[in-house]
């Protein structure tokens, strides 16, 4: 059985004082909770208060982004050794809007999720088609690819991976893959990992739905037999609702 995995990816959401009070509320909602991996990624800024205020709780901390060097002349990144320091225990490496906006691409998505690794944090490696891509017929070669380049040559580390299928097209739309539509890319994503592992490591691997998942649609995706979490944009930022939809994973 695997266990779940809920993560809030706050985006560009929250100063460092704010973030500490709705930890504070997550804290207080989650109370007693037990039996499901919750982690909070707030920006960069938030990460050394974000941390104070997780201490003593069941609750990780993550990152989402990672630099590929552990120091040097790359203006604006953090490495995983800052990381950390702050507690750090996961980062999000390649999300769609780094994808997007941010030139990142298969192969700097592997050198993050490399130096993630090496350092000891659990990387959340992000996949997913496009609308346009979906609609051309492409949805399967993207994504097998994605996981393919992303995860190439880990080795034993790759047991240590967690992946999030997240549809580019139902980011922040509102607009969620049915639990069907999820489904069957998740099986595709295991499939994938089973060709490139040996072993039960494939099996083991915890893949988690993000796009528009919300208190009212999360049991059903959860319940999918390889859907194993949650990565939550927009319903992250509220206390109740990531809570309940963390309480929805049980
Ligand atoms: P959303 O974002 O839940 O707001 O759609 C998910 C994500 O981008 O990780």
């Amino acid at each position: 059985m695997r266990t779940k995995i809920i993560a809030g990816n706050w985006k560009m959401n929250k100063t460092a004082a704010e973030a500490v009070v709705l930890i504070d509320e997550i804290k207080s909602a989650l109370d007693g909770v037990t039996g499901v991996d919750v982690v909070v990624c707030p920006p960069a800024t938030d990460l050394k208060d974000a941390g104070a205020a997780l201490k003593e709780s069941f609750i990780s901390l993550g990152s989402q982004n990672v630099h590929w060097a552990e120091s040097g002349a790359f203006t604006g990144e953090i490495s995983a050794t800052m990381l950390c320091e702050l507690g750090v225990g996961y980062a999000i490496i390649g999300h769609s809007e780094r994808r997007q906006y941010f030139g990142e691409s298969n192969e700097s998505v592997n050198k993050r999720t490399q130096a993630a690794l090496k350092a000891g944090l659990i990387p959340i490696v992000c996949v997913g088609e496009t609308l346009e891509e979906r609609d051309s017929g492409q949805m399967e070669q993207v994504v097998t690819s994605q996981v393919v380049e992303g995860l190439a040559d880990l080795g034993d580390d790759l047991s240590r991976v967690v992946i999030a299928y997240e549809p580019v097209w139902a980011i922040g739309t509102g607009r969620t893959a049915t639990p069907a539509q999820a489904q069957e890319v998740h099986a595709l994503i295991r499939r994938t990992l089973a060709g490139i592992s040996s072993g039960n490591v494939a099996n083991a691997i915890q893949i988690q739905y993000g796009g528009s998942m919300k208190p009212d649609n999360a049991a059903e995706l959860l319940a999918q037999p390889d859907i194993d979490g949650g990565l939550i944009g927009g319903a992250a930022l509220v206390a109740d609702s990531f809570a309940a939809i963390v309480k929805a994973a049980l």
